[in-house]
């Protein structure tokens, strides 16, 4: 039995990695200079597995965090100041430690050999943030900064309400330190980073990743296809027309695909079969998810999974009674802040097509 070349949910790498040729050359020449790069992208486009390639090819030190999951100014202290002691030697952190305004206590744990650390907590306290960040920036060089990633950096207004002012006064000093920031809020980060107003405005250069070029991921997905069946560029065209070339959509759909392959060979249905395969196994996340949304959301939803109108055109009105176009637009733009639907050049579409598929198997129920 061949393993499963299709991968998806976690970072990806290697033969699992597809394209962003140019992507990762725009960015292993962002992180050479002096400038602080701001990674944008829809959930699950590859921004962590984009910059951790990148990262790896420079032979870099760095620190990646997800703001996501921290919950105090003391835990973001804390959490980076673990991180440094992963690609630092004790002994040289020991000394720059001692000048800590609130020193943490640092206990190694035998068993995993990580290095947990914690600040009094509830302190309130920003001391101890800007103690570590700037504690990064005394062990950079110039020449060999470190690159720091903050991911979902979004998340900073949840943590603290003056964190953006804060990070802003101290990084603005640092010169051994890249800043690599990422979120998947668009609108979120763009406040954060293009509005005159905002302490972090125009504080480095705005990328935003895109889907897999289709041309690329046609490529990708023959390849691999190629060893199971003749019928290789037929699948990837099906796959590809479901997925629009979402990175993660589409190795899930290939995943799947794969599997039913290697259980029972090559059927004419083989996709259909995948699709409403995956479509049950999330039928309980999609029923929850359902049930959250509002009634505006619910029709928006259901006509944008039975037509491509425009939802803010009067025929999708007509169709679907969604309501005044303002109450429409607001819910467009609430969907999109809460990752169900992307917004794209030509306007909205559903970011899962399984959960299209789901609304249209249910209502057929
Ligand atoms: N370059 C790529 N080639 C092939 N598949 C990819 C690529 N990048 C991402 N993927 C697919 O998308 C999934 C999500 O990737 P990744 O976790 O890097 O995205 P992300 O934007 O950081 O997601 P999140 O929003 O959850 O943080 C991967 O598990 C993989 O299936
Ligand atoms: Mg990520």
């Amino acid at each position: 039995m061949e393993t499963n070349p299709f991968k998806f949910g976690t970072v990806v790498d290697g033969s699992f990695f597809a394209d962003r040729e140019d992507e990762i050359s725009k960015i292993a020449s962002f992180i050479k200079g002096e400038n602080h790069l701001i990674l944008i992208s829809p959930r699950r486009f590859g921004k962590t597995s984009l910059i951790r390639k990148v990262i790896n090819e420079s032979a870099r030190k760095y620190i990646y965090l997800d703001l996501q999951l921290i919950i105090s100014p003391d835990d973001f202290a804390s959490q980076l100041l673990k991180r440094i002691y992963r690609i630092f030697p004790v002994q040289k952190l020991k000394g720059f430690i001692k000048s800590f305004r609130l020193i943490p206590s640092v206990i190694l744990n035998p068993v995993t050999g990580e290095t947990e650390i914690s600040f009094k907590p509830g302190s309130g306290d920003l001391a101890p943030l800007e103690d570590v960040l700037n504690l990064a920036e005394k062990l950079g060089k110039e020449d060999n900064k470190i690159i720091m990633v903050l991911d979902e950096f979004q998340d900073i207004f949840r943590i603290h309400a003056g964190m953006d002012r804060l990070l802003r006064s101290v990084m603005q000093n640092h010169n051994n330190v890249n800043y690599i920031f990422m979120g998947s809020s668009e609108s979120m980060i763009r406040n954060i980073f293009e509005k005159k107003s905002s302490p972090f405005y125009r504080f480095g250069s705005l990328m935003t990743l895109e889907k897999i070029p289709g041309n690329k991921f046609t490529l990708f997905l023959e390849e691999k296809f190629k060893s199971k069946t003749s019928r290789y560029s037929e699948l990837t065209k099906i796959i590809l027309a479901v997925t629009d070339s979402h990175p993660f959509y589409t190795q899930q759909f290939a995943f799947t695909v794969w599997e039913l392959l290697e259980r029972y060979g090559y059927k004419e249905d083989i996709t259909a079969i995948a699709a409403d395969e995956i479509v049950q196994s999330h039928d309980n996340d999609f029923e929850r998810l359902w049930n959250s949304l509002n009634r505006t959301d619910m029709a928006i939803l259901t006509g944008m999974a039975y037509s491509n109108i425009s939802p803010l055109s009067d025929e999708f009105y007509g169709l679907y009674g969604t309501g005044a176009s303002s109450t429409v637009f607001s819910a467009l733009k609430r969907l999109a802040g809460k990752g169900i639907l992307i917004k794209e050049r030509s306007g909205y579409i559903m970011d899962d097509p399984f959960f299209k598929r789901w609304i249209i198997a249910r209502r057929k129920i």
